[in-house]
């Protein structure tokens, strides 16, 4: 069964002079143990589909499902903690908050805390290779390729299946982006996630299972 599915779904920006139909009437599956690649230009709606699929944003009309279940029937808090987690171009960690509290923030707003919380916390920030003494630094003493290993960890945290990149790498040099794609490539092949990456880089598309490509808010195509 698909982990993710959109039926129909359309969703408007209702700017009071200017009101913008991100997304248009778009249908499509993802399957976990699949990297997606979403490819359109600027404004095509990419960053609002990954928000729609992140429980961020509602559809207008349309549904979404997760393992089957309309997301309009879930509690949509317990659904952004639990399922679905985006990591964006400019990280966007907690300043004040060390490499290992920002991947444990999640679990506290669970009420997971402790020794327990921080063991699986350390797990993760070894999964996705940051090195040991990174982990008590804060953002801004992080290069940009260890904060986005730790907006990935971050990312793992509440055991969620879904992992939404919003053009992930532009931000980082070619050979940290290429790394972080290994590990996104890696979380799918091996730890059977889903992985939706929102990108222009060629290098990355080639790198993925499908690509569909957003046109005006719809799906032009898909391979
Ligand atoms: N907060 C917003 N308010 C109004 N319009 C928006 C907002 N965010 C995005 N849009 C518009 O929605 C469309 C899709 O944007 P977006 O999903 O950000 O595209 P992409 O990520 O592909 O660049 C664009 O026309 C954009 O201008
Ligand atoms: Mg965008």
């Amino acid at each position: 069964m698909a982990i993710l599915e959109l039926k129909n779904v359309s969703y408007s920006y209702n700017n009071l002079h200017h009101p913008v139909e991100a997304i248009k009437d778009m249908s499509h599956s993802f399957e976990r143990g699949k990297v997606y690649a979403i490819v359109g230009k600027s404004g095509s709606g990419k960053s609002t589909l990954l928000s729609l699929l992140a429980g961020l944003d509602t559809p207008h009309s349309g549904k979404i499902f997760f393992e089957g279940i309309a997301t309009a029937d879930m509690d949509l808090d317990e659904y952004r903690r639990t399922c679905t987690a985006v990591i964006y171009q400019n990280f966007r960690l907690f300043p004040l908050l060390t490499a290992l509290e920002n991947v444990m923030y999640p679990m506290e707003l669970c009420n997971l805390k402790g020794r327990k919380a921080e063991n699986t916390a350390i797990g993760l920030l070894e999964k996705v290779a940051l090195p040991v003494n990174a982990r008590d630094r804060f953002p801004g003493m992080l290069s940009g390729g260890e904060q986005q290993r730790v907006a990935i960890a971050r990312a793992l945290s509440m055991n969620r299946r879904v992992i939404l990149a919003d053009e992930p790498t532009g931000n980082l040099d070619t050979e940290n982006g290429d790394n972080i794609i290994e590990i996104l490539i890696n979380l799918a092949h091996e730890d059977n996630y889903c992985v939706l990456i929102a990108t222009h880089d060629l290098n990355i598309i080639q790198k993925t299972d499908e690509v569909l490509y957003i046109s005006d808010g719809k799906i032009a195509g898909h391979e």
